[in-house]
């Protein structure tokens, strides 16, 4: 069994952090949402990786290296332009060559991992397996409808009018058919080879194509809100660690469910988790409340912030009112200034909002 991670395509709709950076390596719960998949990964005993890349390759190979770090073998596949899911299988043939495999998209976050997934697919003959969850959207996703015996009848892309509330998850396991199906299917209607297409073909000429409804949460990091929940999700679901060249003053207070990266300072301040302090960073006279991710190098200086993902590098100093459900890219500044003429004053990225 072989893995497969798609970490192409363009991120648009998580500008303007993704105009400098992949999306798949915006961290929750500080940890990039690319190394979340492949420790997911490994940890159904599959190392030997391909990561599909497009034009974020540069970056994503500087951050993931040959995938050492995590006990993984990672074999990069470039894509030209993002021509859709079942394009990423495509060019991933020369790397799978006959083995079954698990896709894993590179911006999804699952709870409980896919150990079970993928014990049940090799204990049993399925020609694939897709993990299906029920949302409260399912026009923004894949959505399969099921027939009255559990198995799949119909795979939509983005329907307008969705046959049922199951969308699908960017999990899925293939065995060596999904490449006859791949390279029979013509690209839809938004240009792209979608793989909800290629997995109708398997169904529609017999293949066994077994759904799994997921119970615990699932995200998909597309939007900015998503990242907030995933953040909370795993924040809730990480053991807290408490580095040891991190540093707690005598007047600050930090509770059982905090994590300390090293090198965090703690001064004069409430730290409440779940919640992640990064490498580095400093937090002086504030409070951080649960579901709040600071990313490494940071400064947070007489504040108060609450479920909110600063990114690396940034700072937020003297800000009167508690900054919450919030995302900060890196090396952003946030800053209270009692400068003349008053008012509000801001460098905002493309893209960016700001609420007064
Ligand atoms: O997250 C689940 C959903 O993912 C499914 O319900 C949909 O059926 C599936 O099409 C997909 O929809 P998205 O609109 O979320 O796909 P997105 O364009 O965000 O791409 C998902 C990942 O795959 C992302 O990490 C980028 C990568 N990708 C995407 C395309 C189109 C590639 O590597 N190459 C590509 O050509």
């Amino acid at each position: 069994m072989k893995g497969l991670i798609l970490s192409g395509g363009k991120g648009t709709r998580l500008y303007p952090l993704t105009y400098t950076r992949a999306k798949q390596l915006i961290p929750v719960a500080n940890k990039p949402v690319l190394v979340r998949v492949i420790e997911a990964i490994k940890e159904a005993d599959v190392t030997e990786i391909g990561i599909v890349v497009g034009h974020t390759a540069p970056e994503i190979q500087e951050a993931l290296g040959d995938g050492s770090e995590w006990g993984v073998k990672l074999t990069y596949i470039p894509q030209d332009s993002p021509d859709g899911l079942a394009h990423a299988v495509k060019i991933a043939h020369d790397f799978i060559g006959d083995d079954s495999f698990v896709m894993f998209l590179g911006d999804n976050v699952i709870e409980g991992g896919i150990s079970t997934l993928i014990r049940d697919f090799s204990d049993n003959d399925w020609n694939s397996q897709i993990v299906l969850k029920e949302v409260e959207n399912p026009s923004a996703y894949g959505v399969a409808e099921l027939r009255e015996d559990g198995s799949i009848q119909q795979l939509i892309e983005k329907p307008e009018v969705p046959p049922s509330n199951l969308a699908l998850v960017g999990i899925y396991m293939f065995d060596n058919n999904i490449f006859k199906a791949v390279n029979s299917i013509k690209p839809s209607g938004r240009g792209e080879l979608e793989i909800t297409d290629a997995i109708q073909w398997l169904i529609d000429n017999d293949y066994t194509v077994f759904p799994h409804v997921h119970k615990g949460w699932w995200i998909d990091t597309g939007k900015p809100t998503d990242m907030l929940e995933a953040n909370s999700h795993v924040l809730e679901e990480i053991a807290p660690t408490i580095a040891e060249t991190a540093e707690v003053d005598s007047e600050s207070t930090v509770d059982a469910r905090v994590t300390l990266q090293d090198g965090a300072k703690i001064i004069n301040s409430i730290v409440r988790g779940p919640t992640s302090i990064g490498k580095n960073t400093i937090i002086e006279n504030s409070y951080i409340g649960p579901f709040t991710s600071v990313y490494h190098n940071c400064e947070v200086r007489n504040c108060e912030i609450e479920r909110s993902i600063i990114l690396e590098n940034s700072r937020v100093i003297d800000i009167e009112k508690t900054l919450r459900d919030s995302l900060i890219g890196r090396n952003a500044t946030v800053k209270r200034s009692d400068n003349k003429p008053s008012g509000i004053k801001m460098n905002l990225g493309d893209h960016g909002t700001l609420w007064v």
